[in-house]
């Protein structure tokens, strides 16, 4: 744990022998200090280093503005002036919030004054803390031997062999002190929703802005199943965007519902528009009953909000309204994203808001944590059922900790203020590229968004902008989210396909290779998320990366430089081939078959539905299919969902089979075997397919 301390280091006399006997005193409660004597630096630190603890500055030195910079970037850090008996407040200081004390170094009370410093800091920890957090690690330092599970106990079982020892070693041992068991009454229990993992729920509903909030321990994956499998029975009609993700098709294939499908648009770069308001309106008109639930993707995967209360409006008459907001559990803690996240709306007597998040996908917490935020009419008890029933009975503690903690790091300006320099990261990003793009001779990776930005918002696609690329784009529906940054490569222009093109997914391998991960790959256009942990270094390595790049490619260097694990997988294949031959192959088989347009028809029309998921998934359990190249498709019942990566949506629904009239989905699956027969190592990433040895797709299909 750190002190900051701002005082002028070269004085000497009275005060510098005080300090230096505080710094020795301090060090002894294993506290560093970080000594400055600059106004700015200070602040900077402050800003910057979230493990200060505490701040010691020089009263001779007092400055109103550096108070007031302290006041509004902490909460609540102690702050401790060096006065003397002749020091005066200074009245102003009395309207600032500070957590403020003195050490009158005239007095020479060393030891004192060091501990009235670590009581401080131990209050302001507690008061950082969240309650189950706050439980668990009271508990783990009270060391109980437990005759319980978990069986590692305490990660001494792992200790008593030799991959065990490495594993705990790697792991660090609070980790396994803080995987305890179900058992452990103190801690009250996830399940029951008692003691402190209750106040941890209402803690967080609290932040988030939610009537009720419920940790998931196994992902949006099933925090989605959960609230599907709670808002609908057997028969019912259900609302369900097309763009879902497989989770919910999951929830469809336990209960058996009847789904009618909100189609979304896409544009030729593959990127998933949201429903027109008009698709709301069509499917709304043709339906004979209310359908029980829908469920919406907001944001999509791609980064566009819906503007919600349009939206709340056009699905006034629907009992369960779920937004699944696996993308954006952020949205409550900046105003840019007002009015556009499902919490944000007013439920309607009876009526219920379901929000689904993947905390651990953009907030800080580990994977699979995950959370329901619900607001208005629900039963508590029934939706408790489909809770327990999708939920271990032996919780990952430390999970729950870190769904806790996400919201304790987000809660009132610490939120808002993780937030602003987040955005301001990702919109400074993106500057810099449209910069370079300007700059660029000949060409450079281009940004997704409006060609002019004068602040940082959520962006609206209008309808007659063409950047955006979508057709027949209504006004005040889309808004793109600045975080979620598309970056587009030469090939595509205005829909159209040109003569020459760099396929994505040549360089997200490059990037790959230099430790950058990319979160989607579209045929011209990368993903990137820009989250909290995203820092000012990340930012720059990438578009480093991305620079060396385009420096390697119009050097056109062999594809074994440039990919070598690409080539170490096919050597022969790829011995004497020059990377710009490699994408212009692969350009041209994209032109062949008119990808774009192909794509765009693919996900346009919906192949026809059979049977419903739930009937599908009977069939499979039955064993009633059998597998067939996908050439043979045509007019065949799949027995699974069919999803390309990207972009990770269903295309092929269980029990739904492509007919002449939605023939194109077919062809642009064959597209992407053709893709990875002819290029090896880029086989498209298909779930529901599997490969035979020659490279050739094979579904799985329900017997005739
Ligand atoms: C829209 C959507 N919902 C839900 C999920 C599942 O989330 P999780 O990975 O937390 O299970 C995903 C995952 O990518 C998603 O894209």
């Amino acid at each position: 744990m750190e002190i900051l301390c701002l005082y002028d280091t070269k004085q000497e006399g009275l005060k510098q022998q005080f300090i230096l006997a505080l710094y020795r005193e301090l060090a002894k409660h294993d506290m560093r200090i970080q000594a400055t004597h600059s106004l700015s630096d200070a602040i900077d630190i402050l800003e910057e280093n979230p493990k200060i603890m505490a701040f010691l500055f020089d009263w001779d030195h007092f400055d109103l503005n550096l108070l007031t910079k302290v006041a509004e970037l902490t909460d609540n850090l102690p702050v401790f002036a060096f006065t003397n008996r002749h020091s005066t407040l200074d009245i102003n200081l009395a309207e600032l919030q500070l957590n403020m004390d003195f050490l009158q170094y005239d007095q020479g009370l060393v030891v004192d004054d060091t501990a009235r410093i670590m009581q401080a800091i131990t209050k302001y920890h507690q008061s950082l803390l969240p309650p189950f957090t706050k439980a668990l690690m009271h508990y783990v330092k009270e060391g109980k031997y437990t005759f319980c599970t978990p069986g590692h106990l305490g990660g001494s079982a792992f200790q008593v062999s030799t991959p065990g020892a490495l594993f705990y070693d790697f792991l660090g041992s609070n980790i396994f002190n803080a995987d305890i068991s179900i058992s452990i009454a103190e801690l009250g229990s996830l399940l029951d929703h008692s003691g402190p993992h209750r106040e941890a729920e209402e803690f967080t509903a609290e932040i988030f802005g939610a009537e009720r909030t419920l940790f998931v321990t196994n992902g949006t994956s099933t925090a989605n199943k959960i609230v599907g499998m709670y808002a609908t029975k057997d028969g019912d009609t259900i609302l369900v965007d097309r763009n879902c993700h497989k989770s919910i098709t999951h929830f469809m294939m336990m209960n058996n519902v009847k789904p009618v499908y909100l189609k979304p648009t896409r544009n030729a770069y593959g990127i998933l528009g949201g429903i027109p308001l008009k698709e709301f309106e069509r499917v709304l008109s043709t339906l004979k009953t209310i359908p029980s639930y829908a469920v919406i993707t907001n944001s999509t995967y791609d980064g566009l909000f819906y503007n919600i209360q349009e939206i709340g409006q056009l699905l006034t008459k629907i009992p369960v309204l779920h937004f699944d907001s696996a993308w954006v559990p952020y949205t409550a803690f900046h105003p840019i994203y007002r009015g556009k996240f499902g919490l944000s709306l007013t439920p309607k007597a009876k009526q219920t808001i379901f929000e689904t998040q993947s905390t651990h996908k953009l907030l800080a917490a580990f994977s699979q944590a995950s959370m329901i935020h619900a607001k208005g009419h629900f039963d508590d008890e029934v939706l408790n059922e489909n809770y327990m029933m999708h939920t271990s009975t032996s919780p990952f503690y430390p999970m729950v900790a870190s769904c806790e903690i996400s919201a304790a790091m987000m809660q009132g300006k610490r939120g808002q203020r993780l937030m602003t320099k987040t955005l301001e990261r990702a919109y400074q990003f993106r500057q810099e590229v449209k910069r370079l793009k300007n700059a660029a001779k000949d060409w450079y990776y281009d940004a997704w968004q409006p060609p002019k930005l004068d602040e940082i918002a959520c962006w609206e696609l209008k309808p007659h902008d063409i950047w955006h690329g979508f057709q027949q784009q209504e006004a005040n529906h889309l808004f793109l989210d600045p975080l979620k940054i598309t970056l587009l490569l030469p090939g595509l222009k205005n829909c159209s396909l040109e003569s020459k093109g760099i396929p994505a997914n040549i360089v997200s391998q490059y990037l790959d290779q230099h430790g950058i991960i990319v979160e989607k790959t579209g045929p011209y256009s990368m993903l990137f998320l820009f989250s909290i942990g995203i820092t000012q270094a990340k930012a720059m390595r990438l578009l480093t990366i991305l620079n060396h790049f385009k420096q390697d490619f119009d050097r056109n260097l062999l594809v074994k430089e440039m990919l070598p694990d690409l080539y170490a997988a096919h050597p022969e294949f790829y011995e004497k081939m020059h990377i710009q031959e490699l994408a212009q192959n692969m350009h041209e088989l994209m032109v062949k078959h008119d990808l774009p347009n192909l794509m765009y028809r693919a996900f346009d029309v919906l192949p026809e539905i059979a049977i419903t998921p739930h009937g599908a998934n009977q069939e499979l359990l039955k064993f009633n299919t059998q597998k067939i190249r996908i050439q043979d498709m045509m007019n065949r019942i799949s027995a699974v969902m069919i999803l390309p990566y990207p972009p990770g949506i269903p295309l092929i629904m269980p029990g739904e089979k492509v007919t002449e009239a939605s023939k194109d989905v077919l062809d642009y699956l064959i597209l992407l075997q053709d893709i990875g027969r002819a290029f090896p190592g880029f086989e498209a990433d298909i779930h529901g397919l599997t490969r035979d040895k020659e490279g050739f797709l094979l579904a799985k299909v329900i017997q005739d």
